[in-house]
C-alpha cells in the first residue's frame, strides 16, 4: 500500500479553504514547503518563523514569488502585526534537519489559538505531531482548548501509525 503523506492531505484540505484572493498566514514556515504551496494559490502569504535559518530556507525556496511577506517572529505576534487574514496554517514541531530542541511549545501554541479565536477571522489548519514529547503535550493541549470552546473542528489521523505517533490534522473556522 502506498502511504499518503500527512502534508499531502493537509494541502488538499487547504485547496478547499483558499482561493486566489486569499490572504493566508503560514505560522511556522520552516523549510518553506507550505509557504511555497500557498504562494502558488493565493493572493498573499505571511510567513512566520522564529529561526533565521528557517526564514532563509523559505526565502530561497520561494524566490520566484513576490506575494510573500517574511516575519522573523513568533506566531504569538500574528494578531499584533496582521490586521486581516483568511486563514492560518500551523505545521507544528521542529525544523526537519534542524535543531530539534527548537520546537513549538504547547503554552504558546494554545495562547495563539486563543488570540485567533478571539479575532473571529478565517480558518485555522494545524498539523500536530504527538510522536515526540513536546508534540504530545501540544496535541493534548490543543484538544483540550478545542473541547472548552464551541468550535466545530474536524480531525484527521492517519491509520498506519501506533496511536500516539500518528500526526494529526485539526481544522476549523473561527468566523
Ligand atoms: C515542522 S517545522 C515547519 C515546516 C514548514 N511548514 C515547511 O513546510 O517546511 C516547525 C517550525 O516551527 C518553528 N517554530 C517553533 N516555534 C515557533 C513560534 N513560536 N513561532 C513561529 N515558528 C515557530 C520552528 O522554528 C520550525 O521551523
Amino acid at each position: 500500500m502506498k502511504k499518503t503523506n500527512i502534508i499531502t492531505i493537509a494541502h488538499s484540505l487547504l485547496e478547499k479553504l483558499i482561493n486566489e484572493n486569499s490572504v493566508v498566514i503560514d505560522a511556522t514556515c520552516g523549510n518553506g514547503h507550505d509557504t511555497l504551496f500557498l504562494a502558488s494559490k493565493v493572493k498573499h502569504v505571511h510567513a512566520f518563523d522564529i529561526q533565521e535559518i528557517a526564514l532563509n530556507n523559505t526565502k530561497l525556496l520561494t524566490k520566484d514569488y513576490n506575494n510573500i511577506t517574511y516575519h522573523l517572529s513568533s506566531f504569538e505576534n500574528i494578531t499584533k502585526v496582521i490586521n486581516y487574514y483568511d486563514g492560518v496554517v500551523f505545521n507544528l514541531g521542529y525544523l526537519p534537519n534542524g535543531d530539534q530542541s527548537i520546537t513549538t511549545q504547547h503554552e504558546k501554541t494554545v495562547q495563539t489559538l486563543k488570540q485567533l479565536y478571539k479575532n473571529r477571522l478565517g480558518f485555522v489548519l494545524l498539523v500536530a505531531y504527538p510522536g515526540h514529547k513536546e508534540g504530545l503535550l501540544e496535541q493534548v493541549a490543543i484538544q483540550s482548548f478545542l473541547d472548552k470552546t464551541n468550535i466545530k473542528y474536524e480531525v484527521i489521523r492517519l491509520p498506519y501509525f501506533t496511536k500516539n505517533e500518528a500526526p494529526i490534522i485539526y481544522y476549523w473556522h473561527n468566523n
